[in-house]
């Protein structure tokens, strides 16, 4: 049984901050609203997440290549993609307090409560009564399902509504001085438009043949309205995105293809299937003919962690128009020109890193053999995508064992990230590598000085035994590959 645990998403942003992964962004000027920094632990974590990605879509297929586009662009790529028109959300305004919110957070707020007390009918309703009148933009409608329900601002508690707008979410910024032709360009709310606008740079360069993906991993930018849920909803944040080019006609297969393919990689990582669904989008975005969302079991509920979306030939027909440049592939098998359609997919990188914080985070209590109550927080974070793979702790800072610790450090800091540590008690050390969920800790001892051996400590199920020191390197290796 999946149920949400609040309690359990704040003790994340606690352990977050206080251990190194994430901090609130211009913390020393009170911060800035839904912009976090990721710190030691947290920009390894991140890295080894992004590896993961990278690695299974560009060095798994053989018809996927990457690039790196820059966040800067020409500004009527926007107006191509239609994000200049349509990448909106449709928003309300309370009156009273002056807050602003997005009516379906707003709305689905609210269905969580009803959820909370017991009316799990109402909510489910409310849900699907708003979604048809999204897909309507029935704007008039959902004002009035706000209001028919009484739904209030979270701060000044009152039902005092303006009417929905649109607002668009993009940040725009001036390129050159103010002195030359002002010149408006966006940060990029997606990276998908730095892969169409070089669909054939990468083409021809790469020699690529349909079907073929291109991979990029970057950052994106959008005047998220309301942020809170800490990395869920940033306005700073990456992707790591995926456009599989195909013939007109073969997108369904594709589309079912990736679904399964997408949902492998999350499973095969370690995280658990039963804690993800496929939900379809009854509103489809102005460029996608089908689109379906993998959500995961997040302590806050069941959230969107990525997209699958069949874009059609949207993208590079709009670009073809706007430029006036062909975007057409000629397909020498069926002797024929034409504009590929495409099937993407895209994930937040710092939402698959609360994915995984979520999965990791881990409170456990147990009474030891005397008797005696103990306890831990423990992130059993996979442990290929664990910032540190091995911490290595000489049990005295003297005779001779740092030593020995440090031979080990230098023999196995080529394959993956050790951690050294000759400070407090090895029971406090041990403690505070759990906290950072690194999976394999080694001690060296007087007997190693005798025979060579270390402990080995596992950090899931706390069991200790001796190894020999010429064994930890592929020990490791072969367990966090
Ligand atoms: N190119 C398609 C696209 O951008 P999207 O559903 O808007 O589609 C894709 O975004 C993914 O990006 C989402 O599934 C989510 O993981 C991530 N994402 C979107 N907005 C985000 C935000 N404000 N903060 C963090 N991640 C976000």
């Amino acid at each position: 049984m999946i149920t949400t645990d609040p309690n359990k998403f704040q003790a994340i942003i606690s352990h977050a901050k206080e251990y190194g992964f994430v901090f609130p962004s211009s913390e020393i000027y009170d911060g800035l609203s839904a912009v976090y920094d990721y710190g030691p632990w947290g920009s390894e974590l991140k890295k080894n997440i992004r590896e993961q990605w990278w690695n299974s879509m560009t060095r798994m297929h053989d018809n996927i290549v990457g690039i790196d586009s820059a966040i800067f662009m020409h500004p009527t790529i926007w107006k191509a993609s239609g994000h200049v028109d349509n990448f909106s959300d449709p928003m309300i305004d309370n009156k009273d307090s002056q807050k602003r919110y997005r009516v379906d957070h707003l709305i689905e707020g609210y269905a969580e409560e009803l959820n909370k007390k017991g009316h799990p009918l109402e909510a489910e309703n409310l849900i699907s009564e708003m979604d048809k009148l999204l897909a309507a933009s029935d704007f008039a409608g959902i004002k009035s399902l706000i209001e028919t329900h009484n739904i209030k601002c979270a701060v000044s508690e009152t039902c005092n509504w303006t009417d929905v707008r649109q607002f668009n979410l993009m940040f725009s910024t001036q390129l050159g001085s103010v002195a030359e032709e002002a010149n408006e360009i966006y940060l990029r709310p997606e990276t998908a438009q730095g892969i169409f606008v070089n669909f054939l740079n990468v083409q021809k360069t790469a020699r690529m043949k349909i079907p073929f993906g291109i991979a990029q991993v970057g950052k994106a930018f959008r005047n998220e309205i309301v942020a809170r849920q800490f990395i869920f909803r940033m306005r700073e944040f990456e992707q790591m995105e995926m456009q599989f080019f195909i013939r007109p006609g073969t997108q369904k297969e594709w589309y079912a293809y990736w679904k399964e393919e997408r949902m492998k990689w999350h499973t095969g990582l370690g995280f658990p299937a039963d804690h993800y669904r496929f939900h379809d989008h009854v509103k489809l975005a102005h460029y996608a003919d089908a689109a379906v969302d993998i959500e995961y079991a997040f302590p806050i509920g069941w959230k969107e962690v990525e997209g699958i979306h069949s874009r059609t030939d949207f993208d590079l027909a709009s670009h073809q128009k706007f430029s006036g440049k062909k975007m057409q592939y000629f397909d020498n098998e069926i002797n024929q020109n034409y504009i590929p359609y495409v099937i993407e997919t895209s994930i937040g990188l710092d939402r698959m890193f609360l994915l995984t914080l979520s999965h990791a985070y881990t409170e456990e209590t147990w009474t030891k053999e005397d008797g005696k109550e103990d306890s831990r927080v423990v992130l059993k974070i996979p442990p290929k995508l664990a910032p540190i793979k091995l911490a290595i702790l000489p049990l005295l800072k003297k005779e001779g064992l740092p030593e020995i610790a440090r031979e080990i450090m230098k023999d196995c800091r080529d394959d993956f990230y050790c951690f050294y540590e000759e400070k407090d008690t090895i029971g406090k050390r041990y403690r505070r590598m759990d906290a950072l969920g690194t999976p394999f800790c080694v001690t060296i001892d007087h007997q190693t000085k005798d025979d060579q051996t270390v402990t080995i400590r596992y950090r899931d199920s706390m069991a200790q035994e001796r190894i020999p020191i010429s064994s930890i390197r592929d020990l490791v290796r072969q367990k966090t590959r």
